[in-house]
């Protein structure tokens, strides 16, 4: 057998482990969410989520993950084969993702050139131009094949090589890039009231919709419930210590998430637009904000979507290196073969999502291929993943070789080892559940 790849350097596998979470997830997702659900309502129940639930789940992940020095399939797998079926869930939630993400990171790319390209010369056109682009049958694919063939190279590369070189050049410059927009737009006239709608909570916009919404984005932002962060956890070398790479990726997803809502609504409400303004939100609002900037306008535009590509690329390759590990661990493909296979698939599945946006293509229960990968991943199965993983190192695995794999055999403190215990084993599953039925039941009203 090859040896099996290990990250070069703790560093590395943090900035690859926040790459994975941080993405369009944090950058077009999360705003457009916060703002259809009613702005900081969906903004507390959210952090509370990520708190007790996303950074317990992440710790697990790891867990089970480096337990085993096994991908997702085969962490499962080699404790108890009657719980592959966890690990497979995983890949296919993999499968799914990418079966619309390359889509919006295509957009994402595509938008960088549009931007250089001029597209911020004519504000008012600004909205139409995205809606006439993503409807379009052909021109969005060839941002989306162009998108994935980045994807194939970083991750036919290898582990150490490939992603964590991306990750470590590319998420610094995210990071600085978002401080710009978001100090820019806190400084316009009005920017207040955007940091209002985004921070204080008006409980009475809570219901079981916006709960689940809020759980769902906690899983999808911080890449959870679909094995990735156990695949990654099992290239982790024993001496790492678990419980600190778990909170600083945490924390750092949560950080962009709220810089990229810093940097969108105090903006918007300066120039009064509609908070709630959908998935275009970051395509649309973002150029055109920039458009009424002035001389410097098109240069913070063009880094915004430089940003946006680079998060997105992130994060795609450790989607796609999920599936890729399963196939490698599972069923002996090459490293190579599994990347191309798997991502043929992929662009057959994006190149559904993106012509149902055109209103092209099959529908299923009236939706088009793009809403229902999305509705299903985040909504659904990420949630559903994050509960059997609970389910199983709660009650599958043991109490004590749990503690042993997180201490490093104690090694490492964790004095909250007895909280995290319990949260996992019982408090999780339970409230997922709740929230999930609830949500669902809510939500198909
Ligand atoms: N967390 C990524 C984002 O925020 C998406 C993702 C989900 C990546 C699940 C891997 C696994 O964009």
């Amino acid at each position: 057998m090859e040896k099996r790849e290990n990250w070069g350097s703790k560093i590395g596998f943090i900035m690859a482990a926040a790459g994975s979470a941080v993405g369009l997830g944090n950058i077009w997702k999360f705003p457009f969410t916060a703002g259809d659900n009613g702005g900081g309502a969906f903004v507390l129940v959210y952090l509370i989520f990520v708190a007790l639930i996303g950074f317990s789940v992440m710790l697990t992940e790891f867990t089970v993950g480096r337990r085993k020095q096994l991908a997702a399939v085969g962490a499962f797998k080699s404790v108890d084969r009657r719980w592959t079926f966890a690990g497979v869930l995983g890949v296919l939630s993999g499968f799914l993702i990418m079966g619309f993400y390359p889509v919006v990171g295509g957009w994402a790319l595509a938008y960088v050139f549009k931007v250089m390209g001029g597209l911020l010369n004519n504000p008012a056109t600004i909205g139409d131009a995205f809606g006439t682009f993503i409807t379009n049958p052909t021109i969005p694919l060839i941002w989306m094949v162009l998108y994935l063939i980045l994807n194939i190279v970083i991750v036919a590369k290898g582990v150490s090589s490939g992603i964590e070189k991306a990750g470590k050049i590319l998420m610094p410059l995210l990071f600085c890039i978002l401080i710009v927009i978001a100090i820019k737009g806190l400084t316009l006239p009005g920017a207040m009231e955007g940091m209002e709608f985004l921070f204080k909570p008006d409980f009475s916009k809570i219901n079981g919709s916006v709960v689940l919404a809020a759980l769902g984005q906690a899983f999808f932002s911080l890449s959870l419930g679909m094995g990735c962060m156990i695949t990654y956890g099992s290239y982790l070398s024993k001496k790492e210590n678990l419980v600190q790479n778990a909170a600083i990726v945490t924390a750092m997803d949560t950080a962009v998430a709220l810089l990229a809502g810093i940097a969108m609504f105090p903006a918007m409400f300066a120039f009064g637009m509609e908070p709630a303004a959908g998935p275009g939100l970051v395509f649309v609002v973002v150029p055109t904000l920039f458009a009424e900037m002035g001389a410097m306008g098109p240069m913070f535009a063009v880094m915004f979507f430089i940003a946006l590509t680079v998060a997105a690329l992130t994060s795609s390759v450790s989607l796609l290196e999920v599936v890729v590990a399963f196939l490698i661990d599972e069923k002996k493909f090459t490293r190579k073969k599994a990347v191309f296979s798997s991502a043929s698939i992929m662009a057959l599945l994006c190149v559904l999502a993106s012509l149902s946006l055109g209103g092209i293509g099959p529908k299923l229960f009236g939706t088009g291929a793009f809403d229902v990968f999305d509705l299903l991943t985040d909504k659904i199965f990420l949630a559903i993943g994050g509960m059997l993983l609970c389910i199983f190192a709660g009650w599958r695995l043991k109490k004590e070789d749990l503690y042993d794999e997180i201490t490093s055999n104690g090694t490492v403190k964790f004095n909250l080892f007895g909280l995290w215990y319990a949260l996992v084993k019982f408090i999780i599953p339970i409230t997922i559940l709740i929230v999930a039925v609830n949500g669902i039941r809510q939500g198909f009203e």
